[in-house]
Order: C-alpha cells, then structure tokens, then sequence
C-alpha cells in the first residue's frame, strides 16, 4: 500500500522535486553519499550512517520495488569479475538503482543499458554518472523491466527486484535476445530452487522450465548485511547460460504440461492425471475429436423429428456420449503413462528428458495441455513458478 508523505526539508535542495514521494509503509531514507565506492567498512556502521543522512540526495526507499541497494564494495567487484565482462561489451542492467553496481561494471564494459522504473533512482544515477564523467556510456531506460522491450546487449549483470525474479527471468531466457551470460543477484532460496535437480526437496517447476532452455549455475551467497536497508533474506549470485541447442517444443505447451504434472510434485503422475477434474480440464483442451471418431460415436446426429423430441433426445444423448467419451479419453491417458512406465512415477524425481518424452507421448496420443487456438499469438510473460 502506498501512501503520501510531506515533502522533506529544504535542505535537501538539489533533489527536492524528487522528494515529493509516495512511499511504502516501511520506508527507509538512504544517502549514497554516505557509501562511498571505497566504503570498505562493516555493514553494521554503514547502517549507522544511513540514519546520519546527508544534504545531496537522500530518497525514500520503496520496499514494494525491492529497493535493497548493495553497499559492500567487496561484493559489488566479486560480481563484476564473475560475470567476466569483456572491454567490448554492452551490458543489460535491471534494477541500476542508484548505480552502485552501474560504475563498477564500466571500470570493465563499454557500454550499460539500465532499465529502471522508478524516476527518482534514475536522477540519482544519472548526477552520479555526470560526475564520473560515464553518462556517455550509459543508456538508462525509464520503464518497468517486464514491459520494456531488451534493446540490444552483449550480457546480463543486474541486481534485480526479486518480486519480479520469475517473470524477469523467464522473459531473459526464453525471450528472443541473445546473450553470453546472465549474473544475478537473488534471493537465496530463490537461487537455490533455480538451481536444484530432480530428487532435490527444492526441485519445482521453476527449475524445470528454466532448465529446459538453459544452464545455470551457483556463484557466491551475499549476506543480507551487504544491503541498505538490510532485508530479511540472504541473497546468492547465480550465473545462467542459455543452452546451444533447445528441444522443439511449443513453449506454451511445455508450460501448461509442467504446470499440470507440478501441481502435486510428490504425487504419482497416475494419481494427478486420474483426477476428474484434470481429465474433464485435459480433455476440454484436447478438444477430443479423435476420440469420437475412433470410437464410432458421431458427434452430431441429425434427423427429421420433430423438434421437441429431438431436444430430450439431445440432451440424453450428448449426456451419455461426453460421459462415453470421458472414459475413453481417461483410459487413453492411462494408456500414455503405462505405455511409457510413467504412472509410478513422481514429478518430483524426473528429469527434463524424461517430462519431454512423456509430453511427446501425450501429444502423439492426441493429448494436449494448451488449448490450441490460443498456441499462436500467446507468450505468456505472466510465468507461474508453483
Ligand atoms: C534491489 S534494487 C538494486 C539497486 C542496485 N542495482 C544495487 O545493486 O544497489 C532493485 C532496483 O530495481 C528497480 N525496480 C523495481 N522494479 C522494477 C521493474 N519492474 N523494472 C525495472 N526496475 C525495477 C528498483 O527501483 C531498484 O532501483
């Protein structure tokens, strides 16, 4: 929830406009005056000095945009070596904040392309920019990262928002850009659910769907102290390449099967796709047309009754045939997973080899997952990770 405060003293001149806030309800003031890039000092007495704010450039941090900013010098030149930029490049950072990462990625890149949604971060970035003399190098994009379209960029560096950790990195890797490698920051039980195997406790549908479209792999853990304000979360650094070469499978299908296989992960895939309510939803999508024909059940009948007599009849008849057809479709699911040794079988231990082989077996059977007029025109950004 968001709500107005008084714009704050004058003293704060040179940032005044950008004072006039609306901020969360748990706001945090910070200087970045007061961590300065050689700031080598523990994180306890940087917390300090935020409370001792100076004249430049103090803002509201919202907490609702993740706006933790990393402090530790330490930290921030760990990341930048990580991520093993080359002088050439042009590097996409989300989230720039108030560009503490920002100038130490061009002591190494040429170029950043910073996309950052709030207005007050980026008159910030930009004064600390011109100070440096860097504002050439850096192009900064007032926008929301998951709307914004990626312009042109060589690799990924970026402490990102983690509210938006799913959607921003499904739109990286399965969006059209191509890139070298992808260094995040995130929040480490995040990290470690990105990064977990099948038979991990950790193992969800997040991982698998990432997996199916690249590698990623641990860099480092950051403690939340490395932060101001410190949040109540660890953070880990992950590094994620995109695989040379990815299987071919309609994306929104992959999505939708992952999706219904991953709503119980520890249950046998029999018992998740007996269930009436995925048979009735799989066989909507389906849109079992097959089924009626194999099985010489017409779909339509028609006659020269009367038409009140055709009414009952039809009601009777469509009951008997969908209650018909449903079994079938059922017993043709069944099929699938007996046919392919899957019905013991749990999600939670399968590998993305083995969820594609099943997925192609329910597609050779007739059996979709995604309703096929949408397949086309739909790239859902809105990326569902349980
Ligand atoms: C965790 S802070 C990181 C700041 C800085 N990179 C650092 O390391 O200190 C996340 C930043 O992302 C910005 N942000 C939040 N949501 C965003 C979105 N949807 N698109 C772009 N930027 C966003 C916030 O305003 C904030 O500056």
């Amino acid at each position: 929830m968001l709500r107005r405060i008084k714009p704050l003293s004058l003293a704060l001149l040179p940032f005044k406009q950008s004072l006039r806030l609306l901020v969360t309800k748990s706001p945090h003031r910070y200087n970045h005056k007061n961590y300065s890039d050689n700031d080598n000092d523990n994180p306890y007495e940087r917390k300090q000095k935020t409370k001792n704010v100076g004249a430049e450039c103090s803002i509201y941090l919202h907490k609702s945009r993740g706006q933790h900013i990393l402090t530790n010098p330490r930290v921030l030149d760990a990341i930048v070596r990580k991520a093993e930029l080359r002088p050439t490049d042009t590097v996409l950072e989300i989230g720039p904040g108030t560009g503490n990462l920002t100038l130490k990625l061009l002591e190494v890149a040429q170029k950043v392309v910073a996309i950052e949604i709030d207005p007050r971060m980026i008159q910030i970035l930009n004064t600390r920019l011109s100070e440096h003399g860097l504002q050439d190098r850096v192009t900064v994009i007032c926008k929301d990262a998951l709307k914004a379209e990626f312009p042109h960029f060589d690799i990924i560096v970026a402490n990102i928002p983690y509210g938006i950790s799913s959607p921003l990195i499904a739109k990286i890797v399965f969006g059209t850009n191509t890139f070298r490698s992808c260094t995040l920051l995130l929040q480490k039980e995040f990290a470690r659910r990105l990064l977990a195997n099948p038979g991990d406790s950790e193992y969800n549908r997040l991982a698998v769907n990432v997996k199916l479209v690249a590698d990623v792999k641990f860099v480092m853990d950051v403690s939340k102290r490395d932060f101001v304000p410190c949040p109540k979360v660890d953070s880990s650094v992950v590094k994620i390449h995109r695989k040379g070469e990815v299987p071919g499978v309609d994306i929104n299908e992959w999505w939708a099967f992952t999706r219904t296989c991953f709503s119980k992960k520890n249950k046998t895939l029999g018992a998740t796709f007996k269930q009436k309510r995925k048979v009735v939803e799989l066989f909507k999508r389906s849109q079992m047309i097959d089924v009626f024909e194999e099985n010489g059940v017409e779909q339509y009948s028609f006659d020269d009754r009367d038409e009140e007599d055709e009414k009952d009849d039809e009601g009777e008849c469509s009951l008997v045939c969908l209650e018909m057809a449903m079994s079938l479709f059922k017993d043709k699911i069944v099929g699938v997973l007996k046919a392919g040794e899957f019905e013991d079988k749990r999600p939670s231990k399968l590998s993305n080899e083995e969820l594609l082989r099943l997925l192609t077996l329910f597609n050779q059977a007739g059996i979709h997952f995604h309703h096929q007029a949408k397949r086309k025109d739909e790239f859902v950004v809105t990326y569902a990770t349980t």
